[in-house]
């Protein structure tokens, strides 16, 4: 029989990378990889995967690379804001048309995601699966109380669009919403900070006592999510999975990492100001503050009664990453 094709999007990439590392090791399928440099990679090549060059911004570029594919994982990059940050061109640019990056940020995600999906529907002819990796539609399950967590709108709106003008290749995509990184508690501003008491602090944005938090560590565990999306007959097409390792609040994350240590740790809540305070742009701190308070207020998928957790859906989701597991595996001598 012949092999299976699938095609993983920010194959370079946390996600994509952990979708081809899956597919590889399932029989009877092989593994296409779209990225902007395929010359940097040779490594992924020497693992068997076949390399193709492709932009989000070129359809034509995807048109070729999407070519026979029965499976194809689809994610954007909001976070390519950050490039922008090493260009102050664009953010003038931005600034003429009275932007903030965030905002341009968003509107590139949008025509990257819908660019993914119009060349998806160009083959239907062997596709069987469209895994989008999506997020919740922010201002949609708040209400309108959050307006500012662009880097879950603007995938909800292809996600919708998809799902509007896109009927057949609807009948054949199932969306992961990823919960949120593990890795970012270790960043600068939110890591662990020990206090004079010898007690530690994890500082966070967010609602104290707050709704769990869907915790994920996306470079071990998306491809086995996505694995179950494209083959379990328990998540037919139209399914809806939120993918992570371990859901736990702010105050009880804290906790975990406090007795691993053998130490008292206490979660604290951060706002705007504070983000500002510690050294954040404005929009980022709006960006990320917004994102952290309607996460915790409303739930990472705002509550979406269609969003269903790996075990509701009955599907097998392989060895995912223990939380605890991958407090105790991180380097924390700085922060000790
Ligand atoms: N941090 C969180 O807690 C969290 C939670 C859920 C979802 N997310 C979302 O996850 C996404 C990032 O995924 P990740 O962590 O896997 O990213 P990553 O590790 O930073 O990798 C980004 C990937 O996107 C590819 N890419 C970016 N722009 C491209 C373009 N124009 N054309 C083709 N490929 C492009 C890159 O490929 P090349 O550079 O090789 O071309 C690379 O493989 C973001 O949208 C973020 O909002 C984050």
């Amino acid at each position: 029989m012949a092999e299976k094709l699938i095609v993983v999007v920010g194959v370079t990439g946390q996600q994509g990378g952990s979708v081809a590392r899956v597919f590889l090791d399932e029989p009877g399928w092989r593994v296409r990889g779209i990225t902007r440099n395929p010359e940097k990679h040779p490594h992924l090549m020497q693992q068997g995967i076949e390399l193709v060059q492709a932009d989000l911004d070129d359809p034509a570029s995807l048109d070729k690379a999407f070519t026979g594919a029965n499976a194809i994982f689809a994610i954007t990059d909001f976070w390519e804001v950050k490039q922008f940050l090493k260009d102050p061109k664009i953010f003038e640019s931005a600034e003429k048309l009275g932007k903030k990056p965030n905002e341009t940020a968003m509107e590139l995600e949008i025509v990257h995601g819908k660019n993914m999906i119009h060349a998806a529907s160009h083959q239907l002819a062997t596709l069987d699966r469209f895994v989008l990796s999506t997020l919740s539609d922010t201002a949609k399950w708040s209400k309108g109380e959050f307006k500012w967590n662009l880097h879950f709108d603007g995938k909800a709106h292809f996600e919708q669009h998809l799902k509007q003008h896109y009927p057949e290749l609807a009948k054949r995509s199932s969306y992961l919403q990823m919960g949120s990184y593990l890795s970012n508690r270790v960043s600068e501003h939110v890591g662990p900070k020990r206090q004079e008491d010898g007690s530690f602090v994890i500082r966070r944005l967010g609602i104290a006592n707050g709704k769990p938090i869907p915790y994920v560590n996306p470079p071990n565990d998306t491809g086995h999510f996505v694995r179950a999306l494209v083959l379990s007959p328990k998540a037919p097409p139209g399914s809806s999975m939120l993918g992570f390792c371990g859901l736990m609040t702010n105050e009880e994350f804290c906790a975990l990492w406090g007795k691993v240590h053998g130490v008292q740790c206490r979660f604290q809540p951060l706002g705007y100001e504070d983000a500002v305070k510690v050294g954040m742009q404005e929009w980022m701190a709006e960006e990320v503050s917004q994102s952290g308070l309607y996460t915790t207020k409303y739930g990472w998928h705002g509550g979406d009664p269609e969003m269903k957790h790996p075990e509701e859906l009955g599907v097998e989701v392989g060895k995912l990453t223990s939380v605890e597991g991958w407090i105790r595996g991180e380097d924390w001598g700085d922060v000790m």
